[in-house]
């Protein structure tokens, strides 16, 4: 059997994803409970970070160590990487001594590699093109809050990024639509998107239409990790793209909203609708730990019947 990888959320089938949300409720339950469930006793997960990060380090490495296995945290700098060993080299070693591998890193093309020459499991902790397990754990926590992702609209307001990206993966996945509203010059691009067709979105040159009859509004900083020479202009240039109370009171009553965090309140979001009764980011940030915990079960024991 090949070694399965999470590279990109198009690399999971729905059905995968309906076995790992199943999964994610039933370990997820065990959590609350305080009950000790441990399949991955002895495993060693590497983790790789050249970009900072605070939920996907700490989610990871809790994960691991509550599945019963330990994290080996290494940080920009920390490895030979830095000193420029080949990217083929270090996931022929590294995926010789542990049992998976998570990176974090610029772009896409380098955890590729990586897998391309590792024998054990890795995953995507986010590159300048995707972020699939913040995806992950937002499906999740719709279908938690609402049921259902099918036929149904979320609204991307701000710049079309790897964030972006992987909602739109989602979408042809899970059968919602986006509504997607950026300021010019900031627009989707299908192919860094992963999409070929864009048959799941739509444009909207105004956020606050974007917003109308959405499900569930969300947005990211207008200033990804590895832009930040532009923050200055992005600041001038995504003004108009501000979730605000008008854009949520567009969407449908009952809609939540999303952000994966961290947030620049007064930036992208105003403070009342973040911190407001729609916001569901608590839960959001928290589901990063369960689906991670189901993915990594998955990704090293294979399918499980409990
Ligand atoms: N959302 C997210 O990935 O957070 P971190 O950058 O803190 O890991």
């Amino acid at each position: 059997m090949p070694t399965k990888h999470f590279l990109q959320l198009k690399d999971f089938s729905r059905a995968d994803f309906e076995y790992l949300f199943e999964r994610t409720r039933w370990i997820k339950d065990r959590f609350k409970r305080y009950e000790i469930y441990q399949p991955l006793r002895d495993r060693t997960l590497a983790m790789v970070f050249e970009k900072a990060s605070t939920r996907t380090r700490v989610s990871f490495e809790a994960g691991i160590n509550q599945l019963g296995g330990i994290a080996i945290n290494l940080n920009r700098g920390d490895t030979q990487l830095s000193r420029g060993e080949p990217i083929e080299d270090v996931a022929r070693v590294i995926s010789r001594m542990v049992d998976g591998v998570m990176i974090r890193t610029f772009e896409q093309v380098i955890i590729e590699r990586f897998a391309a020459n590792s024998r054990v499991p890795v995953i995507n902790g986010l590159t300048n093109e995707y972020h699939p397990c913040q995806i992950l754990a937002d499906v999740y926590t719709y279908i938690e809050h609402r049921g259902s992702m099918e036929g149904k609209t979320v609204a991307w307001i701000g710049d079309s990024n790897n964030v972006c990206s992987t909602w739109l993966q989602a979408a042809s996945i899970f059968g919602f639509n986006v509504h997607v509203s950026t300021p010019p010059g900031y627009e989707v691009d299908p192919n860094r998107a992963g999409v070929g067709e864009l048959n799941h979105m739509r444009s909207f040159p105004d956020p606050v239409d974007a917003c109308r009859g959405a499900d569930l509004v969300t947005t990211d900083v207008w200033t990804s990790m590895g832009f930040e020479t532009e923050s200055a202009e992005r600041r001038r240039n995504f003004e108009h793209w501000r979730v605000d109370r008008a854009m949520m009171a567009a969407a449908k009553p009952d809609a939540v909203f999303m952000h994966c965090l961290p947030v620049h309140r007064g930036e992208e979001v105003e403070a009342e609708v973040i911190d407001g009764p729609q916001s569901v980011v608590g839960d959001e940030a928290e589901n990063r730990l369960h689906v991670q915990k189901a993915l990594l079960e998955y990704l090293v024991c294979g399918p499980i019947s409990q």
